[in-house]
């Protein structure tokens, strides 16, 4: 949501700054622009849409200087027009920002009364003429942004430049993600990693309520609420440029999808101890005696990773007996919950800094329980606020669906149920090891299925993609992916689609079915096939076609009872949910595909959520 780039070297920067907001064009946005000093002036442009119009904007007027900033902008406070977009303008200052200000009114009002007047109606235009009218009181650009922020609630990240002092790059951070990358005269700033990953992997993750000075010589960092000085943390990223890139897809979701098997691997690498039957947790402050002292778990996410956690949930109750919760994050927050030092919160999360997440944290923090948080990003808002925490390597995630990340943390909380069964004493080490053995073949499983011809797949996307409404079946650890399949499928191809539980078919849902409703039920082999294949019976009985995700076994037995077959290998039980997460994705790619919809950039959607 909202994209923030930020340079100051030696080097023209239009084009650099226009690349970086090409690789956070995944948050999502509907307009962005750019700001450049040249000889003392700005130049400013601006566009509504797609970063090729602003691209067309600057080959129109071409702009060049060293220092700069731009930004892609997702509206909230008013409409993604070019008059809206990002740098905002007042006097010598501009600002973009990420977030957004919540006593914008009363600001607005008062800046009205002192004559300042406004050309947006966004709520970062007022940033701008508080960072101006300190200016105009005689603070240095510095400390005007600071003592401007001291006048704003709510979350943001911003970046301001002032015209007459061109060696300055002011930024600072409340909520919203902001990195700063480190170069040799030249230093960056991002609202995430990918975007300065070809320039720099010496980065800083600023937290809230820090800001940062950026010029060509270095970066120096203070709070913003004292202006005190500290010294930052400066961790290098491991991730190549090429892993942010689309390596021969047509889309970064394919690339991702494909890119599961690498991903698990990575996730599961250096923590399974077979030979001993042991899991090895990096990050996870918590002893065996700590662990076995816990009375429940919560689970809190959104999304897709709270589709993760339901998986997880099967899993963590399976092997450790520990009961578990599975909660929506933005319900969660607001209801006063019931935790405390017994419960073991685990927060599910991709970006790491999704807001609703963030806040449930605090929420079961203040409550005095310890938070693990299952992350992909290193450095993100999540991570560094949890008291644990347990990295997915699925590597950077530009698609704004999720893929690779979903079948990393599903990995990932499989190694944490193993754990809690060893601590809890509810596994024994010889058990352990065959559920790990079983773990570490998942990503050559999911390899077969990826080897599923592409042409399965196009022809059932031809045969149902004009359907308007479908249904996602399955019992047991295929409800959540069930879930997810129908997830996938309305993001990306905007078809209305629902997830349910098998089980509860004859309790509404089945109503639906039609000739018009297809249904792809998910019935590998395993304890719930027969009774899934009721349900296959049920629905073609009135007369709605069946897309079956199955086992060979499975396909064997469901023979001409459905329209459709996609087989995934035979599996446990316990490891089903990685493989057929595949061909829900997989399905609901083409789909997108076949109707054209914008694969990586589903329209309304962001992929990092940092706003309620
Ligand atoms: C769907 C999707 C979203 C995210 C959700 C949570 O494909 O990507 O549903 O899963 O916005 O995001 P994270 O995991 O970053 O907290």
């Amino acid at each position: 949501m909202c994209g923030i780039i930020g340079y100051i070297g030696t080097e023209d920067c239009a084009n650099l700054i226009l690349e970086g907001l090409r690789r956070l064009e995944y948050r999502g946005y509907d307009s962005a622009g750019i700001a450049i000093i040249t000889d003392g002036r700005f130049e400013i442009r601006r566009a509504a849409g797609k970063l090729d119009r602003l691209a067309e904007a600057l080959r129109g007027e071409p702009v060049s200087g060293t220092i700069g900033i731009g930004h892609t902008r997702w509206a909230t406070h008013g409409p993604p027009t070019e008059l809206n977009a990002h740098p905002h303008r007042a006097g010598d200052v501009v600002v973009v920002h990420n977030g957004i200000i919540e006593n914008h009114r009363v600001l607005k009002a008062e800046l009205l009364a002192e004559g300042h007047t406004f050309s947006s109606e966004t709520d970062t235009e007022i940033v701008a003429h508080l960072v101006s009218r300190e200016r105009g009181r005689g603070h240095g650009l510095v400390e005007a942004v600071r003592l401007a922020l001291l006048q704003v609630h709510g979350a943001y990240a911003i970046a301001a430049l002032d015209r007459t002092d061109p060696e300055t790059l002011v930024a600072a951070k409340n909520a919203s993600p902001l990195v700063v990358g480190l170069g040799d005269g030249a230093n960056y700033l991002a609202s995430d990693i990918p975007a300065i990953l070809q320039h720099t992997r010496r980065v800083v993750f600023l937290d809230e309520g820090q800001m940062v000075v950026l010029r060509r010589s270095g970066a120096t960092f203070q709070h913003i609420a004292t202006g005190a000085p500290f010294e930052p943390k400066v961790q290098v990223i491991n991730w190549t440029p090429a892993m942010a890139e689309k390596g021969g897809y047509r889309h970064f979701m394919l690339k991702e999808i494909h890119e599961q098997p690498r991903a698990v691997t990575d996730t599961l690498r250096e923590r399974v101890r077979i030979e001993r039957g042991t899991v090895e947790l990096d990050g996870l402050n918590l002893t065996d005696e700590q662990l076995a002292g816990f009375s429940r778990a919560v689970i809190i996410a959104c999304g897709t990773s709270w589709h993760a956690g339901l998986v997880g949930e099967y899993l963590i109750e399976q092997f450790s007996r520990l009961p578990v919760e599975v909660e929506l994050a933005s319900e969660f927050r607001y209801r006063e919950p019931c935790v405390d030092e017994k419960v073991l919160v685990i927060a599910v999360s991709q970006s790491g800094e999704t807001a609703d997440t963030l806040a449930a944290i605090k929420e079961t923090q203040s409550r005095g329980s310890h938070v693990l948080a299952v992350c992909n990003v290193v450095g993100s808002s999540i991570v560094r606020l949890s008291n644990s925490n347990l990295m997915t390597h699925a590597g950077p995630e530009v698609s704004v669906a999720s893929t690779k990340a979903f079948t990393t943390q599903i990995a990932a909380l499989y190694l944490l149920a193993v754990k809690l069964g060893l601590a809890r004493g509810t596994l024994q080490p010889g058990r352990a090891a065959v559920l790990l053995q079983d773990l570490i073949e998942v990503p050559s499983a999911i390899e077969t299925v990826l080897e599923t011809p592409a042409s399965e797949y196009v022809a059932l996307a031809r045969r149902f993609g004009n359907a308007t409404s479908m249904l996602y079946l399955g019992r047991g650890t295929s409800f959540p992916i069930a879930l997810e399949g129908a997830l996938k499928t309305k993001e990306l191809s905007y078809i209305h689609a629902e997830g349910y539980a098998a089980g509860e078919m004859k309790h509404g849902p089945i109503a639906l079915i039609d000739e018009s409703v297809p249904s792809v039920v998910v019935c590998p082999m395993g304890p719930h096939f027969d009774k899934t294949l009721s349900n296959v019976a049920e629905t073609r009985a009135r007369g709605g076609a069946v897309i079956a995700v199955t086992t060979p076994s499975g396909a064997e037995r469901i023979g001409s009872d459905a329209d459709a077959v996609l087989v995934v290998p035979e599996a446990p039980d316990h490891v089903m949910a990685f493989l057929t997460a595949i061909p829900m994705q997989l399905l609901a790619y083409h789909i997108a595909d076949f109707k054209g919809t914008d694969v990586d950039q589903p329209r309304n959607l962001a992929k990092s959520v940092t706003v309620e």
